[in-house]
């Protein structure tokens, strides 16, 4: 299809070459070095310097027969020759025109070939240029993509030349395979040949391409690779420089994981938290969470045990040299802790503490630790109402920590603490979520074996440790809980014990906390005593405590200012020196006697409580008001008595319906602490026929007792608590009621002696004893009279009788 051809014979020096395809058009260099080919080139520089080259079939062959060369090859023309120092000549040839061998004949050492020349010339058509774009095209990209090519020369090449000859120029720069290339110099047809090369290029392209993107691929990551592993190197050096391995810690860690003595399932755990870990970026956030949650898992006690004492012996003389007295509380602990060595989960097996503030729970708690030979931690269960604060927050969130219990137990550091949970009754009164459903899931022995935090989220096995409560009343406690309990009631200490707790335990204590020796201060009897009468006013011996400590600090700073030789004995005469003007001048006896004013003993928290029971009237419509903080039952016992009180209009010598046209507003004073129960029914009743009768009340008399609308007193509980708190302010004559007798055993001789106790069964007796004078019946008059005396001024046309 190519429009002209020319072709001429022509004879010229014919030279084998290997491993290439000499094309017309291209200049190339080469090293001639075989005895034959040197000929050959000898006799063509001597002649017209043209030499047909042709490649030979096997590039390993040293010495070729024309047969075995292929007999397409290229005409060239010799542009230089330079004779290396080794023998060698370096030409420069370049391709003329492809050729055809017709004959071929041996010579002196070399041979001729007989040539058939083929130059082509094609005429422009659309088709031409249709495929000379798409090679120019393609071979642009080609020598883009191929790392080989100099561009500029080869671009320049491309468009000088003419298009028969493109093909040739373009199959030259080509990296194919030797018989690829012969096959194109063997394609006459310009056209086909352009074709050919179109289609070599697409395919090449393609090659290139896919090779690109490996490339890529490859290159990008390998600079991740590299750009981690210098990361990582230099993170390796910091840690070096701070001291630690990455590597090391994580063989560290896991060989502590090993040794910890963890429960097979928690260990498993461990590890597959390790392999986590592992794998995280050492300073990523999760990293950290992961270490966090393996350190707690590390830091808890899985084995670890105090060895325990189990002589009673040895405990009963501990608990002898802390504590000064609690004969009883003592004897029970005693045989509490021989039955825990003799059966193996006793029920109720938990020790309770019941008793006012400063009476000794903690601290006897931690006797029993140390009587026992057990470590000791302590939980403030006071204000919880999270049951997240008891079992942890689960490690999803963030900052989450294991709950009290388990904080404990890796503080205990042991699997046999002794664990107290302080202030029991003050968590369960506010909570929310649940804590006391934690807390019975911790006391169960048969639940905590196998207890669960939400962060440490393996089960813990808390059977070992013996826990004992604290609380300072009992009935806020959840019943399930109090069932697990063995409750030890203080009920809290009289002047003469407090002076003897004072004097062995307190002092000595103080004087070590503030630096003082015994040298420096004595603290007379009479100045103890005077500070537990006029500066305290408990049930146990806390404000005592700080009021003694609060006289050694006095002493130790004149001690720094003046010298160790101060020497100081603190007695009744000069205590307002340490303490200020006295807190407690009035003891209740020496009070007024007054109308409407009863004096009740109340059984709170902070122990027993003297209470003034106040009553008013007003004329009003029948309301009955009551306040100071009062909780329902007592509001009921309110009721009740006043209902009582209008049964008995005529006995007082009242008008049947007085209290159609009066109010009554009851007050109980020390608004600040919550006061329920139903003993304040006598006292109650009493300071309302005290005001209506206008009789008043001994001051010197107190009572407690439960009322009913009948007018029978009934027993109430914490009867020690209340005679001791009554004695302790001075009051020596108490009603009680009848049914509480037996309680008196309980109080210690030395107050038992001094009270004048008056056990009554009905609200007849109470009167007679509490009132100053006996009622004498009056008639009844108009109410005029009545409000009259009471202050206000009546309206003027009601009247009593009605
Ligand atoms: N019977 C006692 N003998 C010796 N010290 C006591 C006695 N009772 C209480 N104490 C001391 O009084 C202080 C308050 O006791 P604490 O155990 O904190 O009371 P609670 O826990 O009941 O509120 C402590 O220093 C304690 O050692
Ligand atoms: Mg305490």
């Amino acid at each position: 299809m190519f429009n002209r051809e020319k072709t001429e014979l022509k004879r010229v020096p014919m030279m084998p070459v290997r491993d290439m395809v000499i094309f017309p058009q291209m200049m190339t260099p080469f090293i001639v070095g075989r005895e034959s080919s040197v000929r050959a080139l000898e006799d063509a520089l001597a002649g017209e310097k043209k030499i047909f080259l042709a490649t030979q079939h096997d590039a390993s062959m040293d010495d070729p027969q024309p047969d075995q060369i292929y007999n397409v090859g290229t005409l060239a023309n010799i542009v230089q020759s330079v004779k290396l120092a080794d023998g060698n000549i370096k030409v420069l040839v370049e391709g003329v025109e492809r050729a055809k061998v017709v004959q071929v004949t041996a010579e002196d050492g070399f041979f001729r070939a007989t040539l058939r020349v083929v130059s082509s010339r094609i005429e422009p058509s659309p088709q031409l240029e249709q495929i000379v774009t798409r090679v120019t095209g393609l071979f642009e990209q080609y020598v883009k993509l191929s790392q080989n090519l100099n561009y500029d020369s080869m671009i320049a090449a491309v468009r000088a030349d003419d298009p028969a000859k493109l093909s040739d120029s373009v199959a030259s720069n080509l990296q194919i395979a030797v018989e690829e290339k012969q096959e194109l110099l063997e394609c006459f047809d310009p056209l086909e040949r352009l074709t050919r090369v179109a289609d070599i290029l697409e395919g090449e392209l393609e090659k290139l391409n896919v090779e690109r993107n490996i490339n890529t691929r490859v290159k990008r990551q390998m600079e991740r690779a590299q750009k981690e592993y210098y990361l990582n190197e230099k993170l390796k050096a910091i840690h070096k420089e701070l001291g630690r391995g990455e590597k090391n810690e994580l063989e560290e860690l896991k060989k502590k994981i090993d040794a910890a003595g963890m429960p097979k399932d928690t260990h498993e755990k461990a590890v597959q938290e390790l392999k986590r870990l592992e794998l995280m970026p050492p300073m990523s956030a999760e990293s950290t969470v992961s270490r966090n949650y393996l350190d707690w898992l590390l830091a808890m006690p899985w084995k670890k045990k105090s060895k325990e004492i189990r002589d009673i012996a040895v405990a009963e003389r501990i608990l002898e040299e802390e504590h000064f007295g609690l004969e009883k509380v003592k004897e029970r602990i005693l045989e509490y802790l021989a039955v825990r060595q003799l059966v193996k989960n006793p029920r109720g097996s938990i020790l309770c503490f019941v008793g006012p503030p400063g009476v000794g729970k903690t601290s006897l708690a931690m006797s029993i630790g140390r009587a026992t030979g057990r470590k000791f931690v302590r939980v403030s269960l006071g204000g919880v109402r999270d049951e997240a604060e008891i079992r942890g927050h689960r490690r999803t969130y963030i900052g989450a920590l294991p709950g009290q219990i388990v904080q404990m137990m890796k503080k205990a550091g042991t699997i046999n603490p002794v664990f107290v949970l302080d202030e029991v009754d003050k968590m369960s009164t506010d909570f929310r979520g649940d804590p006391s459903a934690a807390l019975m899931e911790v006391l169960d022995p048969e639940l905590n074996h196998a207890f669960t935090d939400h962060y440490l989220d393996v089960e813990y096995d808390l059977s070992k440790v013996m826990f004992i409560c604290t609380a300072n009343v009992l009935h806020t406690i959840p019943q399930p809980l109090q069932d697990r309990m063995e409750v030890l009631r203080l009920a809290g200490y009289t002047e003469l014990e407090k002076l003897q707790i004072a004097k062995r335990f307190l002092v000595k204590k103080q004087l070590e906390q503030t630096g003082l020796t015994a040298a420096n201060v004595t603290f007379t009897d009479e100045g103890l005593q005077h500070i537990i009468r006029h500066y305290t006013h408990e049930a146990g011996v806390r404000t005592l405590e700080r009021e003694i400590s609060s006289v050694c600090r006095k002493i130790s700073r004149r001690v720094v200012k003046e010298g160790r030789s101060v020497s100081v004995e603190v007695t009744p005469a000069n205590l307002s020196d340490f303490l200020g003007i006295i807190k407690f001048r009035e003891l209740w006896a020496h009070k007024k006697s007054e109308v409407g004013l009863a004096t009740g003993l109340a059984w709170t928290e902070v122990g027993g409580q003297v209470l003034a029971t106040e009553a008013q009237l007003m004329v009003g419509k029948g309301r009955l008001t009551l306040t100071g903080k009062l909780g329902d039952v007592m509001q009921e016992s309110a009721q009740a008595a006043m209902s009582y009180v209008r049964s008995r209009t005529s006995q007082f010598g009242l008008p049947r319906d007085f209290y159609r046209h009066l109010d009554i507003h009851m007050h109980v004073p020390e608004g600040a602490i919550p006061k329920d129960g139903p003993s304040a029914g006598i006292t109650i009743a009493t300071s309302i026929v005290s005001a209506l009768t206008r009789i008043p009340v001994r001051c010197d008399v107190a009572m407690t007792g439960e009322i009913t609308l009948r007018g029978k007193v009934l027993p109430i509980g914490g009867v020690k608590e209340k005679l001791m708190a009554a004695h302790r302010v001075g009051i020596r004559t108490v009603i009680i009621p009848k049914d509480n007798e037996k309680d008196l055993a309980d109080i210690p001789p030395e107050v038992r002696s001094e009270l004048t106790i008056c056990a009554v069964e009905t609200m007849d007796e109470v009167l007679q004893t509490a009132l100053e004078r006996a009622i004498e019946p009056i008639a009844p008059g108009p109410v005029s009279e009545v409000a009259a005396e009471y202050g206000s001024e009546p309206d003027a046309d009601q009247n009593l009788t009605n």
